[in-house]
């Protein structure tokens, strides 16, 4: 009988992802990225910025080599610490795009058809390419390399999200348990910053709606402005109800998610919209001025921060190689 008996509860394993696609706004702040750091704090957290998945439109070889670096800057200023999680580029992990011809191979086009993200930027563009079809299957192997329970996302990546669970489900059933079967975890506030024009669409960094987004870097002046002008309505009253009132509902689900309060509670606070929109102002200011003061501290080494990548990377490896092999042989790859 041992003398010492430990049960060490495994951690869980958090995994996410964003696009190196030009500026991070409110919506990524409040829908996932607040989030990620609070989930560094308790969990093994690894994070990655995914460059490969921005190659699905086209893009500007220079911007995104300028955009991956000071999206990683940008990450730390938010929260994150290399310290604490895993972050890296995707493309410094070969194992992403190996596994990704795996899923690609266990996925059906019947099922990429109808991805709903596939259908808006594919409208929006001139040039389709495969890989913007076959994208949700580079985000499942994104995830699964890390034997993820849980993925802090927005509530735009639920598809995402389900997909890649029958992804999993699938290929474990096929070849045996290989993959973990991760869980979204979708924050009650922020998790829909919808755009202050347009508040039936989302802040989105591709809509190229100047005034209805708010970026992390934007200075207080101009935050106050697009704050003020914000779409609301002309009943006057002061109620979160996101189908009657989707402009005065989005101004209090940003002010409750930078603030940690339900937003049917901030409602309770405020009689007249001009309130509402100084007070939501401020708090947005409020929590962005740190996050730039931070950012332009960091912007000033960029080769520490290229170095903290390429830790990042090395660490990431360790697991996602494992993780690769696995599934190579379990479908019956010769071994080299
Ligand atoms: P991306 O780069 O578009 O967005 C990064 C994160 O920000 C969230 N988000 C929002 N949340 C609330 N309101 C909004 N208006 C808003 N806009 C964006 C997104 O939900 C996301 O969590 N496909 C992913 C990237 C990805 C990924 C992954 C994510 C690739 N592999 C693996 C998770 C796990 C994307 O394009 O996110």
């Amino acid at each position: 009988m041992p003398i010492h008996r430990v049960t060490l509860a495994k951690m869980a394993r958090v995994f996410s992802g964003i696009q190196p696609s030009g500026d991070l706004h409110l919506g990524n702040l409040l829908g996932a990225l607040m989030n990620w750091v609070n989930h560094q704090e308790e969990h093994e957290a690894v994070y990655c910025i995914v460059d490969l998945h921005a190659l699905t439109l086209p893009q500007d070889p220079e911007e995104l080599r300028t955009n991956t670096l000071e999206l990683a800057q940008l990450l730390m200023a938010v929260g994150l610490n290399p310290e604490r999680c895993t972050l890296f580029a995707q493309s410094h992990v070969p194992e992403h795009s190996q596994l990704a011809w795996l899923m690609e191979c266990t996925v059906s086009y019947g099922e990429l058809s109808r991805m709903t993200a596939f259908k808006d930027k594919s409208d929006r563009s001139d040039f389709i390419s495969a890989g913007l079809f076959t994208y949700p299957a580079l985000q499942a192997a994104d995830i699964l390399l890390y034997d993820t329970d849980l993925v802090p996302v927005g509530d735009d990546q639920r598809q995402h999200l389900e997909i890649t669970r029958d992804i999993a489900e699938r290929f474990n059933s096929r070849f045996g348990e290989t993959f973990v079967v991760p869980q979204h975890v979708i924050p009650a506030a922020g998790a829909r910053v919808m755009d202050l024009q347009h508040p039936e669409r989302k802040m989105s960094k591709s809509q190229d709606s100047v005034n209805g987004t708010i970026n992390v870097l934007e200075p207080p002046d101009s935050i106050r402005k697009k704050i003020k002008r914000a779409v609301t309505d002309s009943d006057g009253e002061v109620r979160f109800d996101f189908a009657k009132k989707a402009g005065v509902s989005n101004l209090l689900s940003i002010l409750g998610a930078a603030t940690g309060t339900d937003p049917n509670k901030v409602a309770e606070s405020f009689d007249r919209y001009g309130d509402l929109k100084t007070a939501t102002a401020d708090a947005a200011i409020e929590l962005l001025l740190p996050i730039q003061q931070r950012f332009a501290e960091l912007q000033a080494d960029p080769s520490e921060t290229r170095r903290l990548l390429k830790v990042g990377a090395e660490k990431a490896q360790e697991v996602a190689s494992q993780t690769l092999n696995r599934a190579k042989q379990n479908c019956g790859l010769l071994e080299a």
